[in-house]
């Protein structure tokens, strides 16, 4: 079955970020010229969706506002001249069918996911993590739509982490299948050391059955006091396993400061406009670091 809708959380507080979040959506912070979330956007489209739904929170709008159309914004363009900068604006508005729904209270991922329940009807849907941007290889959504076309199963991103780092994450219990494929019989959402089961982890993508919506429904409050999708996942790979991916972008966690940094870096090295000119001055400064 191909999959066609995509949910994107993005109505947490992020506090790692302060005070660069406290007006501005973390989901927005730019990488180079764009906003993270539209490398998302553009990476489910990339993948073959054509419906997604933006799960946002108070204080969000310049998410709706950055995929809706500015025409004060684009006349000046049109009448100064620029005409590629307006037809790139012109573009972002129709890269695909966005549609918002506002999380009341920051509950936690799996609360998030759960507002998409009428969204996604009865269909699989991939779930895009909003300040996780994967950049580099193939679309990381398309690998895991792949996957689910091919085993029918709940399909998670997976990345190895180091073992010092996986209390952070989720670890989960695997079996390899062929390289870079998984089966997933369990997982742990923040284990404690003697809880690891392997240092691989789910990061920033996933493809769910909608039947994770009735696990949800009765997952508690878990690790933080958040409703965790990683519980309900869990549910998920022990009923039936699940498949993990991992995938051969690299992810960049933009809701941490470090994560900000490295994505900017990179991206802006590989940049078409400034990357000739940003890895000059990276050159210049490598011998005073
Ligand atoms: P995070 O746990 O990284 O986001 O969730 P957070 O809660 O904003 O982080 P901190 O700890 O306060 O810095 C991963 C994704 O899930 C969304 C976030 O916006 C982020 O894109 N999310 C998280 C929601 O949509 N709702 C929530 O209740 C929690």
């Amino acid at each position: 079955m191909k999959i066609k809708k995509a949910v994107i959380p993005a109505a947490g507080l992020g506090t790692r970020v302060l005070p660069a979040s406290k007006a501005m959506p973390k989901e927005m912070l730019p990488i180079v010229d764009k906003p993270a979330i539209q490398y998302i956007v553009e990476e489910a489209v990339a993948s073959g969706i054509e419906d997604i739904l933006i799960i946002t929170s108070r204080g969000k709008t310049t998410v709706e506002d950055h995929f809706d159309r500015n025409p004060e914004l684009e006349q000046k363009l049109l009448s100064s001249g620029k005409q590629d900068v307006y037809e790139q604006m012109v573009r972002i508005s129709s890269l695909a069918n966005i549609e918002y729904i506002r999380q009341k209270e920051t509950k936690g991922l799996g609360h998030a996911v759960y507002c998409a329940k009428t969204f996604v009807g009865d269909e699989p849907f991939a779930v895009l993590y909003g300040d996780d941007v994967i950049y580099g290889g193939k679309p990381a959504c398309r690998e895991l739509c792949d996957a689910y076309e091919q085993y029918g199963l709940g399909i998670a991103g997976v990345q190895e982490v180091p073992l010092d780092a996986i209390g952070k994450y989720c670890s989960l219990k695997v079996d390899p299948l062929s390289p870079r494929l998984f089966k997933i019989f369990d997982m742990i959402e923040k284990p404690a050391p003697e809880e690891v089961m392997s240092p691989y982890a789910i990061l920033g993508r996933c493809v769910l059955p909608a039947k994770i919506f009735s696990i949800l429904e009765q997952t508690p409050p878990g690790a933080g006091g958040e409703i965790q999708l990683t519980d309900a996942m869990r549910r998920l790979a022990l009923e039936e396993t699940m498949i993990g991916v991992e995938y051969e972008g690299t992810r960049y966690d933009m809701g941490n400061k470090l994560g900000i940094l490295q994505a900017i870096v990179e991206v802006g090295l590989q940049h078409a406009e400034v990357g000739g000119a940003f890895r000059e001055y990276l050159r210049a400064l490598s011998p005073k670091l």
